[in-house]
């Protein structure tokens, strides 16, 4: 009585309840209008635009009760698989918690703090948490900028560091950066996996504040760097007195069959990048962690303790879900699981490779695989001046995980910065059962699309002996 409000509620606002029950068509009209037209329109092309309702480790539901394999795995983020149990069950432990509380230090958040110095490899001791990899990788920079006093920033061709403004600086993708441009000034681009034209970049003009670089590509194509690489870098680093930063957006919680992927070589970094699977697949979380000696220049004392922070970093619940992430990464043993996974999934792919000439090379450390289709269609590509040649770059590897995905229902896709490669990273509680069905699916997908190529370029010679005829 007395208390009660009008809603004021527009025609057509749609509550969570409304949400719940909207028809496939629906949601697509509701994205296609408000949100991004044309991203719905490629999801389309693909399929993948269908209404998901529940998931469940590697696996996937739509609303019509059709299951689906997951092995794009988040882009890495969900290591742990979808709703992981013990990081569902963390955040209705923390429920009653106030989530966000500038006014105050939490006691999770202090726990998360400690573990992930206590996780990371040598002195990374600091943690800054946030709630992405692209700020993570902001957070990085302006560390190594502040703590040196310097602006070079040098990072490799291929990387891939987030689109934020000074992440995309440091994103070796023309592509991606040309729209936006001018970036941030003093960054450059070096080879990855070239320590020569790393030492010449070191050594050319103003001394860099930092090298950032990923353990793998991940974004680039799954590539992997010749071995020595990272240690390599961290000698010359060190030598040069340049702030190493890893980004283990990607590579890192046991993805690649070590907790972290600079760990196979032993590899401490100043600092390190963190996010994706450390929200346990739940809640966005990103990090970076840094030395004692390095965070004390950039953010020491209370003067400096301000000048880098994030309304929602380091919240209640997204601290509570990296605890329980963690926790499971830790007692089942993840990484150890992604590395014999991943090296049987590897032996069965590259049996394959042996039987289909169209790939090119499978590659990969623990459950960070690609598989590179070839890009050239030769005589093809003549005849067509280069038309096929472009088709089959830009849209092999995505034609290949279309039909993954219509005929046998598994989830994957091509990498961003290389899209002739197949980006397979499915949560690392797969199992050797959902291996086999992706790669036997593989196997059959190949099968048609070989017969498909086998038929372009028949239709080529065809074409190619009409020109000589007529050139006569
Ligand atoms: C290595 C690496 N760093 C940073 C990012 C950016 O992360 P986010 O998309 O959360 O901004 C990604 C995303 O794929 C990544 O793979």
């Amino acid at each position: 009585m007395g208390n009660e409000t009008k809603s004021s509620r527009p025609p057509g606002f749609q509550t969570l309840d409304d949400a719940l029950v909207l028809t496939r068509a629906e949601m697509i009209e509701n994205h296609r209008k408000f949100g991004n037209p044309g991203l719905v329109q490629l999801l389309g092309l693909a399929g993948y635009d269908q209404l998901f309702v529940r998931a469940s480790g590697v696996e996937v539901w739509d609303a019509d009760g059709n299951r689906y394999l997951d092995f794009l795995g988040g882009y890495g983020a969900l290591n742990v698989g979808h709703n992981h149990p013990r990081v569902v069950a963390a955040l209705d432990k923390v429920k009653e918690y106030p989530n966000l509380l500038q006014a105050g230090i939490s006691p999770i958040v202090s726990s998360l703090l400690r573990d992930l110095a206590l996780l990371t490899p040598g002195e990374l001791q600091h943690t800054f948490l946030c709630n992405s990899g692209a700020e993570a990788v902001e957070g990085a920079l302006k560390l190594a900028r502040a703590a040196t006093g310097r602006t070079r920033i040098i990072y490799c061709q291929g990387g891939f560091h987030g689109k934020t403004l000074g992440a995309l600086s440091v994103t070796g993708r023309p592509q991606y950066q040309k729209p936006f441009e001018p970036l941030l000034p003093g960054c450059e681009a070096v080879p990855f996996g070239d320590l020569a034209a790393l030492e010449q970049a070191f050594g050319r003009g103003e001394k860099p504040a930092a090298f950032i670089v990923e353990p793998i590509q991940g974004e680039g194509g799954v590539i992997i760097p010749p071995d020595g690489y990272l240690r390599g870098v961290r000698e010359l680093c060190s030598r040069h007195g340049v702030v190493m930063i890893v980004d283990e957006v990607q590579t890192g919680f046991g993805r690649t069959g070590t907790l972290f992927a600079c760990q196979a070589e032993d590899v401490v970094p100043d600092v390190m990048c963190l996010s994706k699977s450390l929200g346990g697949g739940v809640m966005p979380i990103g990090a970076f962690i840094t030395t004692p000696a390095l965070w004390q220049k950039a953010f020491g004392g209370v003067e400096k303790s301000r000048l880098h922070t994030s309304t929602f970093g380091g919240n209640t619940r997204a601290a509570a879900a990296a605890l329980a992430a963690l926790e499971v990464i830790v007692d089942e043993d993840l990484p150890s699981q992604a590395r014999e996974k991943g090296e049987y999934f590897l032996g069965r792919l590259r049996l394959l490779q042996q039987e289909f000439p169209l790939i090119k090379e499978v590659r990969g450390r623990g459950l960070l695989i690609g598989i590179e289709f070839h890009s050239e269609t030769g005589l093809l590509g003549k005849v067509t001046a280069g038309v096929a040649d472009r088709l089959a770059q830009e849209y092999l590897a995505s034609l290949v995980s279309a039909q993954l995905f219509r005929q046998y229902r598994v989830i994957c896709a091509y990498t961003l910065n290389n899209p002739n490669v197949i980006r397979l990273e499915p949560p690392l509680v797969v199992t050797y059962e959902q291996i086999d069905y992706v790669v036997d699916s593989l196997r059959e997908a190949l099968s048609t699309y070989r017969n498909a190529a086998g038929f372009a370029l028949g239709t080529a010679r065809q074409v190619v002996s009409g020109w000589l005829k007529r050139g006569k």
